[in-house]
């Protein structure tokens, strides 16, 4: 009789524990739900009022005689500028000095090393216009002595960049960035950094053909397609 009784028990008790066990097994289905919310909620960017999320091309760029292309009527990192605004569908803005560079190589080289030396900045002509429906702003420049022009930092420092991301490109006689853009957050106060691209000047002067597919490799990297 207590053999029977405890075979009860037991079949009861395993009935309990089974029915426990299908209740969890409602929960993944629970959690399923929350993480499509989730998902719908990633999608959220796309109900951002008209305006915002525009994409700025800003770049400084020298005309007259530069190094190994002679005399030049456009700078080569305007022509870069134009390839990135091109493919990412941007505006560009070109920043100016309201005292212009000498268009003689050598003697414009003693110029910036002057300015370099006393940290100037620059005066500007001109402002972006609606700097706020910016988002995101590829930042473009000529390598000086190492550097950036300093009419770039008199750039970065006349704007907010809260929530903005910056993303620099710049010409020289290398291929190369010289790692002074890892300071630009420092001067573009606010602004997140982004992986840049360097391209040697006289190439992309004289042969842009050649370079373009590494522009576009980049700007995919970084979510812009043609
Ligand atoms: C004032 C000055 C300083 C330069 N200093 C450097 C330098 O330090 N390193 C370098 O690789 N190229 C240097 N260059 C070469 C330029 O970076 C290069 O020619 C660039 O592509 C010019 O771009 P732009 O035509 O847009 O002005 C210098 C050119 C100038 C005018």
């Amino acid at each position: 009789m207590k053999k029977i009784l405890l075979l009860a028990l037991l079949i009861l008790g395993t009935m309990l524990l089974t029915a426990c066990g299908s209740d969890n097994a409602q929960k993944p289905a629970a959690d399923t739900k929350t993480a499509v919310s989730a998902s719908e909620k990633s999608s959220a960017p796309k109900q951002q009022p008209a305006g915002k999320g525009k994409v700025l091309v800003a770049y400084f760029s020298r005309t007259g005689d530069n190094y190994q292309v002679g005399y030049i009527k456009k700078g080569n990192t305007h022509v870069m500028a134009d390839m990135i605004a091109e493919t990412t569908g941007a505006d560009t803005f070109e920043i100016k000095t309201v005292k212009s560079y000498p268009e003689d190589y050598r003697e414009c080289t003693e110029v910036a090393a002057k300015e370099r030396e006393d940290n100037a900045r620059p005066e500007l002509s001109g402002k972006v216009p609606n700097w706020q429906d910016y988002d995101t702003v590829f930042l473009g420049y000529p390598i000086w002595w190492s550097d950036m022009p300093m009419a770039v930092y008199t750039f970065m420092e006349s704007y907010d960049w809260a929530d903005k991301t910056v993303i620099p490109f710049c010409t020289s006689a290398g291929d190369v960035l010289t790692g002074r853009e890892s300071d630009i957050p420092r001067f573009a106060k606010g602004a997140t950094l982004k992986e840049g691209l360097g391209l040697e000047g006289k190439r992309v002067q004289e042969q842009p053909d050649t370079v373009r597919p590494k522009v576009d490799k980049w700007l995919e990297s970084l979510g812009y397609k043609k």
